[in-house]
């Protein structure tokens, strides 16, 4: 199949190149033969504390696997394909084959693979239809906002089709205000989640390909001219001063915004330049930093014109001094777990507020303070959790294991899905490092394709740090992290299975650390698995005695690097994976949990939580 892409550059590149449309030919054809209203997606900011109709519930579904309802048998795109939402009428002079009014039923948010046993594996297009009634108002916009889909999906509104979007987990809002009209209306969705082999990620993953509408769908209405984007932060130089900008579509130069913080008694504005921004400092008096001992959030009131977005933020610096990571100026040891966006219990993709306090609930009890979610960015529910909790975030873009590095194609989209990430992300105060990568393999093309992505999150956000999770190479008894990349990333991640995937678990006592970089190190990967309630002698592979040697000989291990930083060990709980078909141990999951899937910890858990608690592992505390 062919590719597309759609970040803001790649917008350009993709309106620009005619072969836009993915699936089939181009999009001349596409036009010609179907009504098109399509624009490119944009990112709101914010866009989960905007009031909005919830699209949310049964949503109506077909099955698809030859995407017959888009194509022809000679593959060129449909003019009536199923978009359409057609119904057979009496006297027809062909035959309706598909009927979304009695077609089964799929919930959204969720992916479709856990809802039905017959989807567990099922990796292809599938058709969503749901009906809604709408009053849309006068000199208002209105936004569909999709919270995230797997992998590629296109969206038709009342049979127009309203945009596309490439990229399983970053959300995006398609303008739909043409499409819409008072009274009845439908949605029809197409959600393809065919790993490609110039996809981000590629045709390899260590979780479950879930696909479908996996988070939350929305219509959002919004003011003619309205906010999009904005970014607060507290600068890092000066006391208490708060920077940043706001930028307003549609509106004209010279228009006003202003920032309030009502607890703060601050009200500050300022005026949009040609390009919609309006860049605003201000200092502020008695603010108290976000940390994990104090997540105090403000609300924060962003208004321009008729629009207004209430928002939940916290405030804090971070940076590094050598080899120290500063939080708020302050040295500080990121004591962490690794997480994967697996639903704990009912399995699937994770995307409710509950998911989020039960995940996070759990790495609390740890003894954490911060967190690292692999290898995607989560849901935005997770990330608001985790500011409440006062848990520190690694947030990574899905470039992981080996990708197409020479293809600018590939580049384009993980330059796109870096944007969404940023862009809707980026007044979290609990992210603090953003993740460019997870063990990519250290060649030229790898090396120049990243650092173009770390420049790239640079000129996005230059108040966060960037990392990535590098491989290291093994000389003897020696652990070497020289990876080239190493060069471009404020904060080195390396992951290393001394006592799993090599050696076996006393192997870190005799394991030196060589790390190239004068640069604060975070062990971001380590672990072993374990069968929940399997026991056995310590050298006993699954058990959990196993897994808690491993961990009691890698803490001893870790507490010998000097610029170690941080760690987030592999996993805090079980996942989904194609890769582990061990049956009666794996059965299709990655056991690397301290937990499993139903929430039962394992010996290891108790070893990382006493390690945290009693501040054994890591310096300074
Ligand atoms: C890798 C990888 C993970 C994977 C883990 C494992 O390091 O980054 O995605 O799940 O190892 O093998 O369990």
């Amino acid at each position: 199949m062919k590719s597309f892409s759609i970040g803001l550059s790649v917008r350009a590149l993709a309106l620009a190149s005619s072969s836009f449309f993915v699936f089939a030919g181009s999009s001349a054809i596409f036009a010609a033969t179907a009504p098109s209203l399509a624009s490119a997606p944009i990112v709101l900011t914010g866009a989960d504390r905007r009031p909005a109709l919830s699209l949310d519930g049964q949503w109506a579904s077909i099955i698809d696997p030859y995407f017959s309802g888009l194509f022809s048998f000679h593959h060129e795109e449909k003019a009536n394909g199923w978009f359409l939402n057609r119904k057979a009428q009496p006297g027809d002079a062909f035959p309706t084959e598909y009927n979304f009014a009695t077609a089964p039923k799929l919930k959204v948010p969720a992916d479709w693979n856990t809802q039905r046993p017959s989807l567990l594996y099922y990796e292809g297009p599938m058709w969503y239809e749901r009906d809604f009634s709408y009053e849309p108002k006068q000199h208002t916009h209105i936004f569909l906002h999709i919270g995230a889909t797997n992998y590629r999906s296109l969206f038709w509104v009342n049979g127009q089709k309203v945009c596309e979007h490439e990229g399983g987990f970053t959300s995006f809002n398609c303008d739909v205000t043409a499409a819409v009209h008072a009274g009845a209306n439908f949605v029809v969705a197409a959600v393809d989640n065919t790993r490609l082999e110039d996809g981000v990620p590629g045709l390899e993953t260590d979780w479950w390909n879930y696909g479908g509408l996996t988070r939350s769908v929305s219509l959002i209405e919004v003011p003619e001219t309205f906010i999009d984007q904005y970014d607060l932060h507290l600068d890092r130089g000066e006391g208490s001063v708060i920077e940043g900008w706001v930028h307003v579509m549609d509106g004209r130069p010279g228009s006003k915004v202003e920032v309030e913080i009502p607890e703060l008694g601050v009200k500050a504005s300022a005026v949009t330049d040609a390009s919609g921004r309006a860049a605003i400092r201000f200092p502020v008096d008695g603010l108290v930093r976000w940390s994990p001992q104090t997540p105090k959030l403000y609300k924060v009131v962003v208004r321009a014109g008729m629009d207004s977005i209430n928002e939940l933020m916290g405030f804090r610096t971070i940076e590094t001094r050598g080899t120290e990571i500063l939080l708020n100026g302050k040295p500080i040891f990121l004591r962490g777990i690794s997480i994967q966006g697996e639903a704990p219990y009912r399995t699937g993709r994770a995307n409710t507020v509950q998911d989020a306090e039960t995940l996070l609930g759990w790495t609390k009890e740890l003894g954490a303070n911060y967190v690292r979610l692999a290898h995607y960015p989560h849901d935005e529910s997770m990330l608001r959790t985790a500011d409440r909790m006062g848990l520190l975030v690694w947030s990574e873009n899905p470039v992981y294991w080996a990708l197409d590095f020479d293809n600018p194609k590939v580049l384009a989209k993980a330059e796109q899905q870096l944007d969404e990430e940023i862009e809707t992300s980026r007044n979290h105060a609990s992210i603090i490092l953003w993740s460019m990568a997870n063990e990519t393999p250290d060649t030229e093309a790898r090396t120049k394709f990243i650092e173009t992505l770390a420049a790239r999150a640079r000129a996005l956000d230059s108040s966060r740090l960037i990392t990535a999770a590098l491989l290291v190479r093994t000389d003897g008894h020696t652990k070497i992290l020289d990876d080239r990349l190493g060069k471009a990333l404020d904060v080195v991640g390396a992951n290393e299975y001394i006592g799993w995937y090599e050696g076996n678990p006393a192997s870190a006592d005799v394991t030196h650390w060589r790390i190239d970089y004068q640069k604060p190190l975070i062990m971001s990967e380590f672990g072993a698995a374990a069968k929940a309630g399997l026991h056995g002698g310590k050298d006993q592979r699954w058990t959990e005695e196993f897994q808690a040697n491993v961990y009691r000989h890698q803490l001893s291990m870790l507490n010998r690097i000097p610029q170690l930083r941080g760690m987030s060990p592999w996993i805090l709980m079980d996942f989904r994976s194609p890769n582990r078909p061990l049956a009666g141990i794996q059965d299709e999951f990655n056991r690397k949990g301290l937990i499993s899937d139903q929430g039962r910890k394992k010996l290891a858990f108790f070893v990382l939580q006493k390690a945290y608690i009693d501040k054994s592992v890591g310096k300074p505390q």
